[in-house]
């Protein structure tokens, strides 16, 4: 039987495993997709059990996206380019760490109908998943990416892996076409971002990465405001699609019945 891993700390609310087998036995594979809780200090042994082929692939969340890294014995063009993995597999006797995110997000947006070309975008957040979400705005080709977090040097430290990205003072507002909340506030229902939702005027398009909630406080204000809005559900269905693909050669559905699992 093939076994499948997401590992993170925390990892208690992860959804993969549920998405996972749910394709799994769709597709009549023979495995068992888990999630395991993790220290750094375990990380080496876990990944030298996808080389000995004990464990067939394994799904990184926060916050170990980067610290995989020197573990793998190689990386795909875009997890070096945004110096993060949450997808690992073995191919040719070598581990390999590939991103999978940043297929995720730009197949959401594709999904939901908004043409990014050209706009400009507000990112708030510099944690696990804003390189790949700054990656693949660059690909759609947006005309500005204006990025922000409580904690400037993290920012200021993504703009050295894209350097024509403008970094904002935490709690300064901008104007945007797309604001993204790749923060973690929202995650517990009464959290919210402070943001003044007057000041962009309506008719914006308010993304958020959570999907769990299914709508922040961040979603529902900005509605209340006449903007349009978007969780992160098919940002993640799309992610574990992808990494589904790579690993079992086989593109599982994506159908009303998978997006209800969720
Ligand atoms: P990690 O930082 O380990 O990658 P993450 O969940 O991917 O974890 O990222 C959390 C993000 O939410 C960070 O951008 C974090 O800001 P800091 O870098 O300043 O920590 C942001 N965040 C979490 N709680 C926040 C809060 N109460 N106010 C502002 N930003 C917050």
């Amino acid at each position: 039987m093939k076994k499948y891993l997401v590992i993170g700390n925390p990892i208690e609310h992860s959804m993969s495993p549920k998405l996972h087998n749910y394709w799994l036995k769709e597709n009549n594979i023979n495995a068992i997709y888990d999630k395991r809780k993790l220290e750094v200090s375990e990380l080496k042994r876990i990944i030298s059990q996808v080389k000995e082929e004990k464990i067939n692939g394994i799904n990184v969340t926060v916050p170990f996206k980067k610290t995989v890294i020197p573990f793998l014995d190689e990386l795909s063009t875009e997890a070096k380019d945004t110096q993060s993995v949450n997808t690992i597999y073995f191919q040719n006797g070598i581990t390999i760490g590939h991103n999978t995110d940043i297929a995720g997000f730009e197949l959401a947006i594709k999904y939901a109908k908004y043409d990014l070309a050209n706009k400009k975008i507000f990112v708030l957040g510099a944690g696990g998943v804003s390189p790949s979400i700054i990656y693949a705005l660059r690909k759609m080709k947006v005309s500005k990416i204006s990025l922000s977090n409580r904690t400037k040097e993290k920012a200021e430290s993504l703009k050295n892996l894209f350097k024509d990205i403008e970094i904002v003072d935490w709690g300064e507002r901008i104007d945007f076409d797309m604001i993204i909340n790749a923060t973690s506030i929202g995650l517990k229902n009464e959290d919210s971002l402070n943001f003044d939702y007057s000041a962009n005027g309506p008719d914006k398009y308010f993304y958020d990465v959570i999907y769990n909630p299914k709508e922040t406080l961040f979603l529902k204000r900005a509605k209340l405001f006449g903007n349009r809005t978007e969780n992160g559900k098919m940002m993640f269905i799309y992610q574990a699609h992808q990494s589904f693909t790579i690993w079992n050669k086989i593109m599982p559905k994506i159908n009303e019945e998978v997006i209800k699992l969720i």
